[in-house]
Formats: structure tokens, C-alpha cells, sequence
């Protein structure tokens, strides 16, 4: 419904999680993309290995490596994607009626990635006062976080909430998912510490925590690259590295030797000031005219980070599937809460992403959305 609604002409779409496209480099990554074919067909033409180019496994080790996390390639698998990973930690783990520990809201496509091994989403809130790591992980195969801006809530975990759920991974002995592709979208302060960092320790010379940290060039570079990666302990990366091999052979060497060489030459570092400052305008001008439109429906907290706002009803049976229907209507298109919810009960909020829309018309788009609104309350009264 969302992909089709791109077709209807005059659309404001404000649902999917795209990043701006003009910003993608593309002359540079046209050159790049040449040079990788003429002078590394080998690389970028043949099967590759399975765990991804080893150059590229050794500049994301050495990326993501500090004095508490020793990595080296052998932490490190490069995926189809972010998704991929998500794809491959439930083919690798999970066994029918298997807890997952899903942060909620959470995202839809690890919720989708997982279903068909049939686990049990159990919900928890690391937002709320009182949150208890220990209980929410205890008896799960798996807990799964996206701690910088969630999707869909836009939720920042902070670092004492990282450090207990950190802890609370050691001592229970179960996997804990740092899923991170906003991790460096942040618009109002420094990066909070991951967690994979918070696990390590100075002592190892190899990684061997509890976190499966899984990364991505979608929001950094282009997500048409499809190439992510998961970095873990290498017991955990060889088995990862198994399953890939019955899902895709290997990852496109292509778009893993023109990522090489776009890293190399720092191309996402230089890009990311102009994203920065493009997607904190868009954030600022789509809650400004949130607070002119929308607040007498919504509350919502404006995000310091990521691509979505999350906007709750403040009336309790305010539905927003039903909410869609109108906006349709009105031709702008958000996501409702429900899609994000494993029991599809949440119907009281949405998404709405802000990077995608230039400026005016996010704000053309909050307008549509209050008219929605006004709609649906005049005709369920
Ligand atoms: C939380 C989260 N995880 C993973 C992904 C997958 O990203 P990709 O496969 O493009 O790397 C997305 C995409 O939007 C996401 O929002």
C-alpha cells in the first residue's frame, strides 16, 4: 500500500524511511563504480567469499575497534543489507515458540524477518521508569534494540539503560541485537556509546561479548548499495557466515568493493555534515507545523535523531488505521502504529518520516494530515 501510494499523483508521502536521494554522491560513486570493474573485475565481477571482501571486513574491524573492543575481520560478516543480518540472526537462532525480547514499538522488518521460524514476541519498554533489563530478557533467545532513534519511535536508549542491558546480556547468557542504522544521525549531540563498545573489554585481544551489532550503508551512503554488516563474536560470525551461504552464496562484490573504496576515501564522513543539517531543518519545520496542526490530536517528543516522528493519540480509542483511510483521502500517507505491534493492537499512533519530503511539503503534508483528522472526528461522532 505504502510503495503503491507513490503512484498516485499529487501524493505527499510521509510513511517509508528513505533518506533524501539528491545527497547520494553520485558522481563520485559513478567514478568509483567504474574504477571497481575496470581495475578489480576479480573483486567485482566473480563469486566472491562468503563472509565479504576481506578488505572490507578488515576497514569495518578497524572502524569499529577501541581499546575495549578488539576487533579484527574474523568479528566481522558483510550482509545484503542491514535486513539481511536481521534475516540471518533468526535462521541462525531460532527454533519454533522461541522467545524474542523485541524493544516496542519495533521495527516491522525484524518482526517479518523472524515470523516464519514462529518465536513469541515479548514486548519491553526501556523508555519507562522502572524498566528491568533482567526480567526482560530472562528466559528469550534473543533480545533485539535499535537504541539510536528506534523504528519506529524515534527513541534514543540512554547510556545507563545501555550499560544495564549490557549487563543484564552477560549475566542471563542471552544474545543481545544492537540493530544500528541511525547510529550516525544524530542532530542535537555527540553519539551515546554503542553497546557492542560498552561489552568489550581492554583484556580480550578478540571480541567475545553478547552483542550481534549489525550496521548498514543505507542511511550513510545509498541503500541501493545493499551492504551492511554484523559484527560479533567470531564463534557467532562463523555460524552467521554458514547460514548466508544457503541464502545468498555471497554478498554483490560490486557494491562491496565501490563501499571499500568510498570508506577509503571517507565519502560517507564528508557527506554526513550536509545530511545532518538537511535532515535537522526537515525535523525542526515537520514539528513545527505538527505543533500548529496536529496537537490537538497528538503528543510526540521531537527526536534528537534518526528519521521519524512518533505521534501518539491523546484520546485512547482514536484509531489510526482508520485514521489512514482518511489521509488517503487527503493524499498524504503515514504509517500506523498497528503495523509495528506483533498482536497489531496498537492502533493509537503513527510514524511519520521527515527526511525524505523537502520542507514545504512536510509542512503541506501535517496540513493534509489535521484535515484527516478533522474528517475522521466529525464523522465517528
Ligand atoms: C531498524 C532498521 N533495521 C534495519 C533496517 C534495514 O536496512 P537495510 O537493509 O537497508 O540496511 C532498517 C531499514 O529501514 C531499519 O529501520
Amino acid at each position: 500500500m505504502f510503495l503503491a501510494a507513490n503512484q498516485i499523483p499529487d501524493m505527499i508521502n510521509m510513511a517509508g524511511g528513505l533518506p533524501e536521494s539528491s545527497i547520494y554522491p553520485q558522481s563520485e560513486l559513478a567514478d568509483l563504480a567504474k574504477q571497481a570493474i575496470t581495475k578489480y573485475p576479480g573483486d567485482s565481477l566473480d563469486y566472491g567469499p562468503i563472509e565479504g571482501l576481506t578488505a572490507l571486513r578488515e576497514l569495518i574491524a578497524l572502524r569499529f575497534s577501541s581499546e575495549n573492543l578488539p576487533l579484527n575481520k574474523d568479528n566481522v560478516l558483510i550482509t545484503t543489507g542491514g535486513m539481511q543480518g536481521l534475516d540471518l540472526v533468526g535462521k541462525a537462532l531460532l527454533d519454533e515458540d522461541d522467545i524474542v525480547a523485541c524493544q516496542s514499538p519495533a521495527y516491522l522488518g525484524a518482526l517479518d524477518a523472524w515470523r516464519p521460524r514462529q518465536p513469541i514476541y515479548r514486548p519491553f519498554f526501556p523508555e519507562e521508569p522502572g524498566f528491568n533489563p533482567t526480567e526482560a530478557l530472562t528466559g528469550a533467545k534473543f533480545a533485539y534494540t535499535v537504541p539510536n532513534f528506534s523504528n519506529p519511535s524515534g527513541k534514543l536508549i540512554d547510556s545507563k539503560t545501555r550499560r544495564s542491558l549490557v549487563a543484564a546480556a552477560k549475566e542471563i547468557g542471552t544474545w543481545l541485537i544492537e540493530d544500528d542504522p541511525y547510529g550516525t544521525l544524530y542532530y542535537d549531540h555527540p553519539p551515546l556509546e554503542r553497546m557492542i563498545s560498552l561489552s568489550g573489554s581492554a583484556e580480550e585481544n578478540n571480541y567475545s561479548g553478547p552483542i550481534i551489532y549489525l550496521g548498514t550503508l543505507s542511511k550513510e551512503l545509498a541503500p541501493g548499495f545493499r551492504v551492511g554488516w554484523a559484527i560479533a563474536d567470531k564463534k557467532m560470525i562463523a555460524s552467521l557466515t554458514v547460514t548466508k551461504q544457503g541464502s545468498d552464496m555471497c554478498s554483490s562484490g560490486l557494491t562491496q568493493r565501490i563501499a571499500y573504496d568510498a570508506l577509503t576515501n571517507e565519502l560517507d564522513r564528508q557527506t554526513l555534515p550536509k545530511i545532518l543539517d538537511i535532515y535537522r531543518g526537515r525535523r525542526d519545520q515537520l514539528c513545527k507545523a505538527m505543533e500548529d496542526h496536529l496537537s490537538d490530536w497528538f503528543h510526540w517528543e521531537v527526536p534528537v535523531g534518526g528519521m521519524f516522528v512518533w505521534a501518539v493519540a491523546k484520546k485512547p480509542n482514536f484509531n489510526t488505521d482508520q485514521l489512514l483511510k482518511y489521509a488517503m483521502q487527503e493524499k498524504v500517507c503515514v504509517t500506523p502504529s498497528s503495523v509495528f505491534d506483533p498482536e497489531g493492537n496498537n492502533a493509537r499512533a503513527i510514524r511519520i518520516n521527515f527526511t525524505r519530503n523537502p520542507e514545504e511539503k512536510l509542512i503541506e503534508g501535517v496540513r493534509r494530515i489535521a484535515l484527516a483528522c478533522r474528517a475522521m472526528t466529525k464523522e465517528t461522532i
